[in-house]
């Protein structure tokens, strides 16, 4: 579907984020901006190819890039969840939006309890959850620590707009059982 200037729902989208955060006063800003944007890029699908579908075993789910930043920021990603897979708590290092386009996504809320002093070691705490469906977006500031879990028995997919490439962002996961914090690193793939 193209706009009425004739550029992709995509490419339009992009000229807003990057005016967005150029302009923004800061991340409450950019985050209340940018959340009904990404709702209707997810709405549409016009972005949505066969290939989103595909799923590494290992990792539980698959990272298609859409778009980033020549400098890795404002990355754009499709993101698959295989059935019964969940991810375990972790932050992104900067802003997150999420918007449903295939099935729930169940998202649980972490707080850390600690004080962060000891390094590898991390106390968190549950605090809540949201399911992210077709229609809904979930927006997360820079500290937000969350978990994914597909808890159905179908492929499931979300949309998801970062602030940096995750991969460019120093970030971390955490052992709840364990208390260890990790360095988080996952396998995104082109397109
Ligand atoms: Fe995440």
């Amino acid at each position: 579907m193209a706009t009425a200037d004739g550029m992709s729902l995509l490419q339009r989208f992009l000229l807003d984020l990057r005016n967005i955060t150029l302009n923004a006063t800061g991340e409450p800003e950019i985050l209340a901006r940018v959340k009904p944007l990404v709702a209707e890029l997810a709405a549409s699908r016009e972005w949505l190819l066969p290939r989103h579908y595909e799923a590494l075993e290992s990792q539980g789910n698959g990272v298609h890039l859409l778009h980033e930043e020549p400098d890795h920021t404002l990355a754009i990603v499709a993101v698959c969840w295989l059935p019964g897979r969940e991810t375990p708590p972790h932050n992104h290092g900067t802003w997150a939006v999420v918007a449903g386009v295939d099935g729930p996504e169940r998202n649980v809320f972490w707080r850390r309890v600690d004080d962060g002093a000891r390094a590898g070691y991390a106390e968190l705490e549950r605090v809540g959850q949201q399911v992210v469906e077709a229609g809904d977006v979930l927006a997360m500031p820079s500290g937000a620590i969350h978990s994914v879990a597909n808890d159905t028995t179908a492929i499931t997919l979300t949309l998801h707009a970062y602030g940096r490439h995750l991969n460019f962002s120093p970030r971390s996961q955490f052992d709840v059982a364990k208390r260890t914090e990790s360095p988080r690193r996952t396998v995104w793939r082109d397109g």
